[in-house]
C-alpha cells in the first residue's frame, strides 16, 4: 500500500511516500527564508509558493524512488488546521491527483499527524500522553490509538513556539527564531528565578505563555544591549553561529538558557499533572517544532524515565512540519478502514477538524 503525503499547511511544501507504514522518501521545500524578513509567515506568499513548488517536487520524488503516479494507492493531505489558502492549494493538488489516478483521498489532521510521526521510528505504546508543541499549537492529548485522540489541555493564548519566535524577534533574530534561542543557550546555566513558569498555579491542564513573553520583554527592556545590532540572515547565522554575532555572548546565553528552561519546565509540569490524572497511560509522545528544543527534550526524557514510561520523541526532521508524517497518518487511517470523499474541505486554524470519514472495509483498504 503506497501512500503519497501532501503537506502545505504553513510554510513548508512537502511531498512524501510511505509504503505499508514505512518511510520511503520525501521532497521538502522550505519557504522560511522568504518569510524571515517579514517576521512571520505571509499567508499569500505561502500559498503562491506551494502552488509553484508542488508540481516541481512531485517528479523529483517519483524520479528519486523510481515510482510512477499509477503506483500510488492513496493520497493523504493535511486538511488543517493551518492557513486556509495554503491548505487549499495542497487539497486541490491532492484531489487532482486522485481524480487523475483513481487513488483514494485521505484528509489528515495536521496536529494528530505530528503526534503520530514518531511511529515512523518506533512503535507508540498506547494509551499514551501526547504533547504537541509547535508554532501554532500547544496541546495535551490522551491518545488511545492512532485514530483516538482526546484533548486534555491547550494554550489559552500563545503557543510555545510562538513564545520562542516572539522572544527571538525582541533579540533581532529572524523568524522563526526558536532554534537560535536553543543554540544560544547551549552550555549556559539557567537562572531558575529570572522568569516565571507561567500559569502553573491552578489545577488545570491548559497553558498560557503570554505572561512569560511579557516577563522576557521587560527583562530585555532593562538590557537593550542584548538585542543584535541588525537582524542577521539565516545564512549568516548558519555560517557564524548565533553567539558569534553578539557583543555580549555570555549574558545573552544566560538569558536564553533561563527562557528555554522556563518553557521546558512549564511543559513538563503540565504533562506530569496529566499523567497523574490519567494513571493508566503507558507512553509519552512529544512532537511539533518545539520538540526539537534541547531543554524540552531533556525535560520530557527525565519525566518519562522517572515515571517508567516509553518515550516517543522523534528525530529533528520529524519534529518540524514535513510530509512523511502526513503520509504516515494517512496510511494509519487507511489501515483502520477510513478515507474521505472528494468533497473534503480544508479547516482553518481555530476550527475543529470534523470527523467526516467515509468507512471502508479492510479488504477495500487493501491492507
Ligand atoms: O511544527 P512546526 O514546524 O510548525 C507548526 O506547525 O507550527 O513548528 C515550528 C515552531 C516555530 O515556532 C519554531 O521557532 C519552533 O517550532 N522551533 C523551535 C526549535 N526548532 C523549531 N523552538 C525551540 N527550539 C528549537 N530547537
Ligand atoms: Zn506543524
Amino acid at each position: 500500500m503506497l501512500v503519497l503525503g501532501v503537506e502545505t499547511s504553513c510554510d513548508e511544501t512537502g511531498l512524501a511516500l510511505v509504503r505499508d507504514g514505512v518511510f520511503v522518501a520525501e521532497a521538502l521545500a522550505s519557504q522560511t527564508d522568504m518569510h524571515a524578513v517579514f517576521g512571520g509567515v505571509v499567508p499569500e506568499i505561502a500559498s503562491r509558493e506551494h502552488l509553484r513548488m508542488l508540481p516541481l517536487l512531485l517528479p523529483q520524488l517519483l524520479g528519486r524512488t523510481g515510482s510512477a503516479l499509477a503506483d500510488v494507492d492513496a493520497v493523504a493531505v493535511a486538511r488543517g488546521p493551518g492557513l486556509l489558502g495554503a491548505l487549499l492549494v495542497g487539497l486541490s493538488f491532492a484531489k487532482g491527483l486522485c481524480l487523475g489516478t483513481g487513488a483514494r483521498l485521505i484528509g489528515v489532521n495536521h496536529l494528530h499527524a505530528h503526534l503520530l510521526a514518531p511511529g515512523l521510528e518506533s512503535e507508540i505504546g498506547y494509551p499514551a500522553l501526547g504533547l504537541l508543541v509547535s508554532g501554532g499549537h500547544t496541546h495535551l492529548y490522551r491518545m488511545d490509538g492512532p485514530m483516538q485522540f482526546r484533548l486534555l489541555g491547550r494554550t489559552l493564548d500563545d503557543a510555545a513556539g510562538e513564545a520562542f519566535d516572539k522572544v527571538a524577534k525582541l533579540l533581532n533574530l529572524p523568524y522563526p527564531g526558536g532554534r537560535y534561542l536553543d543554540e544560544l543557550a547551549q552550555g549556559a546555566t539557567p537562572d531558575t528565578h529570572l522568569f516565571p513558569r507561567a500559569y502553573i498555579h491552578n489545577d488545570n491542564l491548559d497553558f498560557s505563555f503570554s505572561g512569560l513573553k511579557t516577563a522576557v520583554a521587560e527583562e530585555l527592556g532593562k538590557r537593550p544591549h542584548l538585542a543584535l545590532a541588525s537582524m542577521p540572515t539565516a545564512d549568516e547565522l548558519r555560517e557564524r553561529g548565533a553567539l558569534a554575532l553578539s557583543a555580549h555572548p555570555e549574558e545573552l546565553a544566560g538569558i536564553c538558557a533561563s527562557f528555554n528552561w522556563a518553557v521546558a519546565e512549564t511543559l513538563r509540569i503540565k504533562a506530569e499533572r496529566a499523567l497523574e490524572r490519567e494513571p493508566d497511560l503507558r507512553g509519552l509522545v512529544v512532537a511539533g517544532g518545539v520538540a526539537a528544543n534541547s531543554f524540552v527534550r531533556g525535560a520530557v526524557a527525565r519525566l518519562a524515565r522517572e515515571r517508567g514510561l516509553a518515550l516517543n520523541l522523534p528525530g529533528l526532521a520529524l519534529c518540524t512540519d514535513n510530509a512523511a508524517m502526513i503520509a504516515h497518518a494517512g496510511w494509519l487511517a487507511l489501515r483502520g478502514g477510513y478515507c474521505h470523499a472528494l468533497d473534503l474541505e480544508s479547516v482553518p486554524r481555530g476550527r475543529a477538524v470534523p470527523q467526516d470519514w467515509v468507512r471502508i472495509g479492510p479488504a477495500q483498504a487493501g491492507t
